[in-house]
């Protein structure tokens, strides 16, 4: 049965724990990379856009199977970065992931958003997370030689909104 997804923007207390538990699923991510992510909540919990971080979180059937996390980055106009994406393993595939983001861009481009930023690294484990930046409309702005750790590249995708279509998000 195709069970559906709603996106909201309200942060909440027990999202800590719902995104502790989603990037662990995926065993992408060491523990203290985890733990940033759930500092960002906690960020955002405390101050709110004070913390320069906005959230979305897709729920099914009341239950968190992904989020995002973005911000304007400082001491630029208009351009964006996203901090974090993540879909749990188990609903990986479903178009999740990409309705996150182009629900994010839309947000973005209303605000008149210019360009928006991914990071990632260059190791194979991340090959099919580049894919899908790549099949998402960002393009590859720059990679830097051993930033995380040697032989661990940074690439730096970006999407331009200005020359994008972000007015319709595909329903899932
Ligand atoms: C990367 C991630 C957020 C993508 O979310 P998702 O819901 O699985 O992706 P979607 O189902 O929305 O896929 C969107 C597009 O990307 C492509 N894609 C997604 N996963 C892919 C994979 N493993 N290999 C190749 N392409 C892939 C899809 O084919 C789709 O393109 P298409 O519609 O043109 O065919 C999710 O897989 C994830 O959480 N990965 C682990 C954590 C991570 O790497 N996060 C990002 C770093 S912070």
């Amino acid at each position: 049965m195709r069970l559906d997804l709603m996106i909201r923007a309200e942060v909440r207390r027990e999202d800590r724990d719902a995104v502790r538990r989603l990037a662990e699923s995926t065993k992408f991510f060491r523990p203290d990379e985890v733990d940033v992510a759930v500092e960002l909540v906690d960020a955002f919990l405390a101050t709110g856009e004070a913390s320069g971080y906005e959230f979305l979180f897709a729920e099914q059937n009341g239950h968190v199977v992904g989020y995002i996390c973005y911000g304007l980055i400082g001491c630029t106009l208009g351009s964006y970065d996203v901090y974090w994406i993540v879909v749990d393993q188990q609903s990986q595939g479903a178009g999740i992931g990409r309705r996150l983001l182009q629900q994010a861009e839309q947000d973005l481009a209303s605000r008149n958003a210019r360009l928006v930023y991914i990071e990632t690294s260059n190791k194979p484990q991340y090959a099919p997370t580049r894919q899908f930046y790549l099949r998402c409309g960002y393009q590859i702005a720059a990679v830097m030689a051993d930033f995380y750790d040697d032989g661990d590249d940074k690439v730096v995708l970006v999407r331009d909104l200005r020359n994008s279509n972000t007015s319709s998000v595909s329903a899932i």
